[in-house]
């Protein structure tokens, strides 16, 4: 991992939960730190925090779902350190609840933030990575981009267009030979104090049965953080965080291969 030492790395969503965690690992590997959040107090708070711990930090309040905050965003970290080598799209968020009630706010706020933020971000960073001729781009998707669980609709559909996006970039980076990466990040449940972005507009059952899947299988966001890290040695494209997932899938794509009416299992 001395790869990493005196490398920049942009990580969105870096004020709390997996995006504080990819952070706090990528200080200890010696890079430099560009963190962009929505939430300032949160962000001033884990900047204190590695920069207390001896690494060079910059932070800029980013609303990922807004372009001109993520132009805004490379601005700065140009301007500190010159070079991006690793970035985060890393700024999630979710609010449970059933498609047909789901209020159509919840929705495009997830829409701008987990999928236009990951747009913007490669949109902006790429050209310069490739200007500079090296760079890795690492995108957050998640089992829900893999599997259709239920009362978590527009969440599933952003983060599967993660994976196809990123796939794409994949295939299409290597046809023409580009020096940069990608790696798709697919975590399945983290144990946390709160679920990302929930507002009470959801539904109940559904926060509830996702605390108990969270209880039951949930790792934490430094593992989560150890596990990117390592995929990236190995230099994956799939970087996935558990693995009680693969009968949930295999049975997805034998429905949809053969063309049954799918089914859904919870992975636990
Ligand atoms: N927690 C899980 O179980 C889990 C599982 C799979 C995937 N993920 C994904 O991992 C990523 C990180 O999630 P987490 O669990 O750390 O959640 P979290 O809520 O702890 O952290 C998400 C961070 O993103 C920030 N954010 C939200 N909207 C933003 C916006 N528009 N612009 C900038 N920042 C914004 C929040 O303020 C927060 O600090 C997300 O993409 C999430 O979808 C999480």
């Amino acid at each position: 991992m001395d790869e990493w030492h005196g490398k920049t790395a942009v990580v969105t969503g870096a004020s709390g939960g997996i995006g504080e965690a990819i952070a706090a690992t990528a200080a200890s590997l010696g890079m430099n730190l560009v963190l962009a959040d929505i939430d300032g107090e949160g962000l001033q708070a884990v900047e204190s925090d590695l920069k207390a711990r001896g690494a060079q930090v910059v932070s800029a309040i980013t609303d990922v779902g807004q372009l001109a905050d993520v132009e805004a965003l490379a601005e700065t970290a140009y301007a500190q350190f010159g070079a991006v080598h690793l970035l985060f799209n890393n700024a999630g968020t979710m609010t449970p609840g059933s498609l047909l009630k789901l209020p159509l706010d919840d929705m495009r706020r997830m829409i701008d933030t987990n999928l236009w933020g990951t747009l913007y971000g490669m949109k902006v960073f790429m050209p310069k990575m490739l200007a500079d001729g090296a760079g890795h781009v690492v995108n957050t998707s998640s089992l829900n981009g893999l599997l259709a669980y239920p009362a978590m609709g527009v969440y599933n559909g952003t983060k599967a267009a993660i994976i196809s996006i990123s796939e794409t970039l994949f295939h299409e980076l290597k046809a023409r030979r580009l020096p940069i990466g990608v790696s798709v990040v697919c975590p399945g449940a983290v144990k946390k104090k709160r679920v990302a972005g929930m507002t009470g507009q959801g539904s109940q059952s559904a926060d509830d049965k996702i605390s108990k899947v969270r209880e039951a299988t949930g790792i934490s966001a430094e593992q989560v953080a150890d596990c990117i890290f390592e995929g990236l040695a190995r230099n994956r494209f799939w970087i996935f965080t558990h693995h009680n997932f693969h009968d949930a899938l295999s049975a997805r794509v034998d429905a949809m291969i053969h063309e049954r009416t799918p089914e859904f299992e919870l992975p636990v």
